[in-house]
Formats: structure tokens, sequence, C-alpha cells
């Protein structure tokens, strides 16, 4: 369903995102991980984020890693206003959501870049890091990594963050990963990811760190039961990271239910208790 907003991009960029999204196939557009933000939930994530971080006109640099038709773009401008965003980039393998984001957005002073993150991130010319990254990446399973493929995101990862990466994860877990190695030290970052690597054994490398590489502020899981954004989001998890080691102290946010700024339940957890257990 189409919602209608004050801001007519926004109105436009559903359209065509529908648009496309009616040129593929489910097969096709579960190889690309291509399941859209629905804008409301975009706007509640910037938000949320918009809590965290300062006011200072211009001093956001924002990116999107996987920016399909710019959802999380058109939250930021809603959200942060455009005198606060300095730059903003997105990088976008498919040819027409790249080129949707481009139409849309550009004016609004957003950079798209055509390609497949892995690679852009590990190029000489990678656009600057940015201190905001908001993303959904594609939810690839593993099977659909061919070996090459994995084997050079596992090196990949290794290189840029010391984490090894387990066969079995995802292609989010390296998004994740290769995004946060690229984003400024005391960059904040807010990922919209499958929460299934909380109760695996092939999450383990992405938990620790969560715990111990970075400062988890908040993790929110959505009620599988609740339909408000429809089925995109039955396992879903926002995790909402600071890019700065963590004090010994620290106890990230753990809510679920509802929506993030009115969550059914909360909790605080220690690193430690985070730490010594498996799920
Ligand atoms: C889950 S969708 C999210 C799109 C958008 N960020 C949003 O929130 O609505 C993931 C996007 O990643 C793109 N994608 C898939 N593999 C990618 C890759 N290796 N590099 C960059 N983008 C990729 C897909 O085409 C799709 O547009």
């Amino acid at each position: 369903m189409i919602a209608h907003h004050d801001n007519p991009t926004e109105t436009c960029r559903q359209t065509i995102q529908a648009a496309i999204d009616a040129t593929k196939s489910a097969a096709e557009r579960n190889r690309l991980g291509q399941f859209a933000t629905p804008n409301a939930l975009a706007l509640d994530i910037a938000r949320y984020v918009g809590s965290l971080i300062g006011q200072r006109k211009g001093g956001i640099r924002f990116a999107d890693p996987s920016i399909g038709s710019g959802s999380f773009f058109s939250a930021a401008l809603a959200v942060y206003g455009p005198k606060r965003i300095g730059s903003a980039v997105g990088v976008e393998l498919d040819p027409a959501f790249a080129g949707a984001a481009r139409d849309l957005w550009a004016d609004a002073g957003l950079e798209v870049v055509q390609g497949d993150f892995s690679r852009v991130v590990a190029n000489a010319s990678c656009p600057p890091a940015p201190n905001l990254i908001l993303a959904n990446p594609p939810y690839v399973r593993h099977h659909h990594l061919n070996r090459a493929d994995k084997e050079r995101l596992q090196r990949l990862a290794f290189k840029m963050t010391g984490v090894e990466v387990n066969g079995l994860a995802g292609l989010y877990v390296y998004f994740v990963l290769l995004a946060t190695a690229w984003m400024e030290d005391d960059g904040y970052a807010a990922w919209l990811i499958p929460s299934e690597f909380m109760d695996v054994n092939y999450g383990a490398a992405l938990k620790r760190f969560l715990t111990d590489r970075v400062t988890l502020i908040r993790a929110h899981r959505f009620d599988p039961d609740d339909v408000q954004f429809g089925d995109a989001l039955v396992s879903s998890v926002v995790l909402v990271f600071k890019k700065a080691p963590p004090q010994p102290d620290h106890k990230p946010q753990f809510t679920f239910g509802r929506t993030l700024d009115r969550p059914q339940a909360c909790d605080r957890v220690s690193l430690d208790h985070l730490r010594a257990s498996r799920k």
C-alpha cells in the first residue's frame, strides 16, 4: 500500500518501488534480498538514532550500503532536515534501484554508487567514511552465495575487522562488519537484520563483535504476531550501536514488540551476561 506523505518525493519513491518490485519474481527478489523497509519504520529508526546524535549543522555524513530506492535516506531527510546532512552516499547493486535512487534523491544531495557494496568498500576509490549508517542489508542466505564469493567475503571481513565469519552466515553479517569497518570511529549505525543470528552458532562472531568491539545501545525485536509492517519483519531486529569500544559497565537496552518508541517490554542486560549466554 502506498502511503501519502507531505513529501511528494517520498510518495513518488513508493510508487517507483512498487513498480520495480512488480517486474521481479519472488525468486529473483529473494536472490538479491530485495525487501524494502516500510517508510514508517525507517522514520521510527531515524528518529531514535536522532535522539542519540548531535544537532550540528552539516554534521551528518549519511550512508546506506544497499540503498534500494532510498527509504532510509528519505527518512533521514525528513527527520534531520537537509541542513544537518553534510553528505550522503548510497550503494546499490541492482541498476534499476540505483537509477531510481539517483533520479529521486540526487537533487537532495545523495550520491549513488552502483555496484556490490562488498567490492566498493574494498576499493581504493570507496567514498569517504560516513558517521551515520541506516541500513537494511540484503537477506541473502549463505547457500545463495557461491563458494568463491563466500571465501572472498570471509577473507575481506577478516582483513578489515579481524573477525572470522562462519561459512553458514548470510550476506547481512558481512554487510554489518564491512560497513562498520568503513564507518568513522564514534559514528552511529542502525541495522534492520534477521534476528536468527542471536540464536544460532554461526551468529557467534557477530554477537562477539556487538559485545566487544562496538557499543551496542539498543536491540529491538519485533513481535512475530504483530503485522503492522506486513510480513517483512516477522523475525527482524533493529540493532543500534556506536563505533566505539564499550565501557565495562555498559548495559545495552533490549526491547520487544510494538514500535521502537513504544515497546511492549524493555530490559537492560550487562555485557558480561550477554557474553556468557549462548542465545
Ligand atoms: C532489503 S533491501 C533494502 C533496500 C533499502 N535500503 C530499504 O531499506 O528499503 C536490500 C537491497 O540491497 C541490494 N543489494 C543486494 N546485494 C547487494 C550488494 N552486494 N551490494 C549492494 N546492494 C545490494 C538489493 O538490490 C536491495 O535493493
